[in-house]
């Protein structure tokens, strides 16, 4: 079968077709990034009004790379949620629309488990069960997976996620939108000797995270600095940060597969694609003798090919679960839990 996906929880574009039996066939994604980046931050109606114009030149894009027609899908995975509202339904809509127009299914996914599964779709896919750390610009958070659908939250952030942490600083460093490639560039120029910021809850036994204090005390270096910041000042305060936020994540990770006595550690959502996130993983992975998986770069960000996949999957395990209903509705605010058989 073939799923067409459609990603629109925030600010990219991404659609996908993807083969259930032979795997990626295309996929195409406009970033809202630089339009954002004027205001600092996304805003979520302009968002909406760019997915508007951005998703059906999108979907011809990848039915002509994969040199299919639209009658060739088979059915509709869409992003139901969490996301903002407006760009929910920009992706809900259109899906929806292609499904009553094509007599297709269509489902809703959680762009959660979208990024979850989304190392799966490299060459070298991690086996069932796994450990799976999700660190993105909305969530940071610890699961044991056992297969499709079936998540075990260990932990999750108390306040801010890890990748709002990398933005929110970047922002008082006076760098760009998004803050993580920016702050992680800045840092490789870094001295890590001259900031040592505080290791939020290291050394709690739980598998929860907190990383506002972090961000405050980004906050009060750059306050209480005596003359404005140099570039140096702040690749030096970049360095700090992301080596505090490192070693946190990687001492967690490797509690959790201590804890579970699994040996697969999965990492998904935009962080992934941090630079310093994954040496160090690699370098504790070669200590402590455990496998660590990547999505492909490109998958590490929001995008359709994780839908299309979380889709397809989905299919085969259960082809009921695509729906000839096509009224529906977003969730911006949407647990994880509540698709999983196992979650707590
Ligand atoms: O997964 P994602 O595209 O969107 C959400 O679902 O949130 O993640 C976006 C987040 C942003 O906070 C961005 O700053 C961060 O991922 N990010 C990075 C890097 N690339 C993206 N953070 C650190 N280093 C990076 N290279
Ligand atoms: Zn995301």
């Amino acid at each position: 079968m073939i799923v067409l996906g459609i990603e629109s929880s925030c600010d990219e574009t991404g659609l996908a077709l993807v083969d259930t039996e032979t795997g990626l066939l295309a996929h195409a994604l406009y970033s809202q990034i630089t339009m954002h980046q004027e205001y600092g931050g996304v805003v979520p109606e302009l968002a909406s009004r760019d997915h508007i114009r951005r998703v059906l030149p999108l979907l011809e894009q990848v039915l002509s790379e994969a040199h299919l027609d639209k009658t060739a899908i088979d059915a509709v995975a869409y992003t139901q949620g969490p996301g903002l509202a407006g760009a929910l339904l920009v992706g809900a809509s259109v899906a929806c629309g292609l499904g009553l127009a094509l007599h297709r299914p269509v489902m809703g996914i959680h762009h959660l488990e979208g990024h979850l599964l989304s190392p799966l779709l490299t060459s070298n896919p991690p086996a069932f069960p796994f450990i799976s750390l999700l660190v993105s610009g909305g969530h940071t958070q610890l699961m044991r997976v056992e297969g499709v659908g079936q998540y075990t939250l260990l932990g999750e952030t108390l306040d801010d996620a890890a990748g709002e942490a990398f933005d929110k600083s970047a922002k008082l460093l006076g760098l760009s939108y998004p803050g993580g490639p920016a702050i992680s560039r800045l840092a490789e120029s870094g001295d890590p000797t001259v900031y040592t910021l505080p290791r939020p809850m290291l050394h709690s036994k739980d598998f929860n995270f907190s990383f506002s204090g972090l961000k405050t005390a980004v906050l009060t270096v750059v306050k209480s600095h005596p003359r404005p910041l140099s570039e140096q000042d702040k690749a030096n305060v970049a360095r700090a940060f992301v080596d505090a936020l490192v070693d946190v994540v990687v001492a967690k990770c490797v509690n959790a597969l201590r804890h579970s006595g699994l040996k697969r550690l999965v990492i998904a959502g935009g962080v992934g694609a941090n630079a310093q996130l994954r040496s160090a993983l690699n370098a504790a992975a070669a200590k402590k003798h455990f496998q660590v998986y990547y999505p492909d770069m490109e998958f590490c960000t929001d995008n359709g090919a994780m839908i299309a996949f979380a889709g397809a999957l989905r299919l085969r395990e259960d082809p009921s679960q695509a729906r000839f209903d096509y009224s529906f509705t977003v969730r911006p605010k949407w647990p994880l839990s509540e698709i999983s058989g196992r979650i707590i």
